[in-house]
């Protein structure tokens, strides 16, 4: 592939929005903003035009159930979390190019101009509904302020708008033996007027365009289409609420508020907007929606499947003129000892716990080595450490070590000029690069955990050209063999460091930095040039750092 087309791809990288209602567990980060990461990372780096976006999610009842309980304001909880979520994506090396909120002025509007376009197109209309109402504490109960069990699996303590066992969207009046969340209370059904999006009108349209997809996890497709072929019902986009982003038309009287999940997904194109505004190029995010050839990649976790690949879809058909999504590989849970690691459950370390005690580039390997890209993946801290230990310390860190460590004692620390290649140097040479291939295949097919297998495979067959070539050994004998195994080390080194790039940032651009190149490492392309002979290395330090086992209490905690 060139690295310097001529026309980069534009790349949308949308990332769920979180709710601001609590800290971030490593399950969220496996989920959706890691994987994200990586994609964009890796499309930066052969010259694409990425534009990354994500938000915190300021609305729904996620954020006013704490807020309730705590006696705080809605807002006050946002303003906690908000800041949080921006410090992990800092020191995670999380590369958003904006990570707005859904508080804005700017999202207001933009959801205000889709609800208009939707109604003026006949997609938005009124209607009366009947409402779970509290009788004791004399309000319309929100779907989440209901509970009750699972009409599809029984699940015990499924909620009004979904089952987080079956991962089924609900309404309220399908939970059985409903009470509300506020009191406890039986609540009963009371009439009020809403707007209701016309999804029934997009069944048709949806069906197609999911059966044209290619190349989309199976889970994913497979559960959308079965949505959609059970029939598709109008659903109410206004609630009961003060909290919330208010309706752009006065119809209903005050007291109403667009629902979070219709304007939730809108952050992907308010936020890329408000990103062009921020750039001072105002239609600079048309780019990623308007050009039908560039690709939106949704990265969500499975509970959010319907809302990307059904609702969101609807509302883009019903405005016109923008892009669909390209793909949504949509991730399975992380599990910690079998339990989901959920906000809602409380399961799971929060991530700045991990962060005081591991590098980042650590965390990332642990959580990209176990990406539920395909089914429900269960994550222990023993795994991390393992990962850690094993792969990043004991093969790659190390092996970087030992040829830069050789080269400085041998070579005074200057690429050595190499001899004539034999089989051997063929092999890592050739096999660097189809390994760079080969990742770059998988990383196109956002199979994400595949491309780092592939990539540390190569780094187990350069630690064992290593032990085969014996470069300490021939140090002594042979200074020709010696330079002509360092520097084909060395170039399997520098391949190994752009494939790494995209999940290991950090510790990456320190790799390049010793091989003496100059810059950040992602503007040098998706590509291993050989180290030119002469060039001056730096000295390096060790990469990664050994954990201890006893350093690590969380095991304790994660099974408690
Ligand atoms: N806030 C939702 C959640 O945490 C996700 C919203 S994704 C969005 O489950 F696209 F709708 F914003
Ligand atoms: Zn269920």
């Amino acid at each position: 592939m060139n690295t310097h087309a001529p026309s980069p791809r534009r790349i949308l990288v949308a990332v769920a929005w979180p709710y601001a209602n609590g800290s971030l567990h490593l399950g969220h980060i496996a989920g959706a903003y890691l994987p994200a990461d990586i994609f964009a990372r890796y499309h930066r780096m052969v010259g694409d035009d990425v534009l990354m976006v994500s938000g915190s999610d300021t609305h729904g009842t996620p954020i006013t159930v704490r807020a309730d309980a705590e006696g705080r304001t809605p807002q006050q909880v946002v303003d906690e979390f908000h800041p949080e979520f921006l410090r992990y994506w800092r020191e995670l090396g999380i590369s958003f190019d904006l990570f707005t909120s859904t508080g804005t002025e700017n999202h207001a509007e933009v959801t205000h101009d889709i609800f208009r376009r939707l109604m003026a197109n006949g997609y938005i209309y009124k209607g009366t509904t009947s409402q779970f109402y509290d009788p004791q504490a004399q309000r319309f109960l929100p779907d989440r302020y209901v509970e009750g069990a699972c009409p599809h699996c029984a699940y015990e303590k499924a909620r009004g708008d979904q089952c987080d066992n079956c991962g089924r969207t609900l309404d309220p009046d399908q939970l059985i033996n409903p009470r509300s969340k506020l009191t406890g209370a039986t609540p009963e059904a009371r009439d009020t007027e809403h707007f209701f999006l016309k999804l029934s009108a997009f069944q048709e349209p949806l069906l197609a365009w999911l059966r044209s997809r290619e190349g989309w996890r199976k889970h994913v497709l497979n559960f959308s289409i079965g949505f959609v072929e059970e029939g598709l019902h109008d659903r109410a986009i206004t609630r009961d609420l003060e909290w919330g982003v208010t309706l752009p038309v006065e119809d209903l009287g005050p007291g109403k508020r667009i629902y979070v999940w219709f304007e939730a997904v809108i952050g992907y194109l308010s936020a890329s907007k408000e990103w062009a505004k921020l750039r001072g190029e105002p239609d600079a995010w048309k780019k990623w929606w308007e050009d039908p050839e560039a690709r939106g990649y949704y990265f969500i976790g499975k509970d959010n499947i319907p809302f990307h690949t059904i609702v969101w879809p609807a509302i883009l058909m019903g405005y016109g003129g923008l892009n669909l999504p390209f793909d949504v590989p949509a991730n399975q849970y992380v599990t910690f000892k079998g339990e989901k690691a959920s906000k809602s459950e409380g399961v799971g370390e929060p991530v700045l716990s991990y962060l005081e005690r591991y590098q980042p580039d650590a965390i990332r390997y642990g959580l990209a080595a176990n990406l539920p890209e395909t089914s429900d993946t269960d994550l222990t801290e023993a795994e991390l450490v393992r990962r850690n230990n094993d792969e990043l310390v004991a093969t790659w860190g190390n092996h970087v070590n030992r040829v830069l460590a050789m080269t400085h004692k041998n070579f005074d620390g200057i690429v050595p000029q190499p001899g004539p290649f034999d089989e051997r140097d063929q092999r890592l040479l050739e096999g660097a690069a189809a390994m760079l291939d080969g990742v770059q295949a998988h990383l196109e097919a956002v199979h994400l955990k595949a491309a780092l297998h592939a990539a540390m495979a190569l780094a187990q067959e350069a630690n064992a050209y290593l032990s085969d070539t014996e470069p300490w050994k021939t140090a002594k004998t042979d200074r020709e063999r010696t330079a002509t195994s360092l520097y084909v080390a060395l170039c399997a080194i520098n391949a190994l460091k752009v494939a790494l790039y995209p999940f290991l940032p950090f510790s990456s651009q320190k790799v390049h930095d010793y091989l003496g190149l100059t810059g950040a490492i992602e503007d040098a392309g998706w590509e291993a040039r050989r180290p030119e002979p002469g060039t001056k290395l730096q000295q390096p330090e060790p990469l990664f750092k050994k954990i201890e086992v006893a350093e690590v209490e969380g095991e304790a905690r994660l099974s408690a």
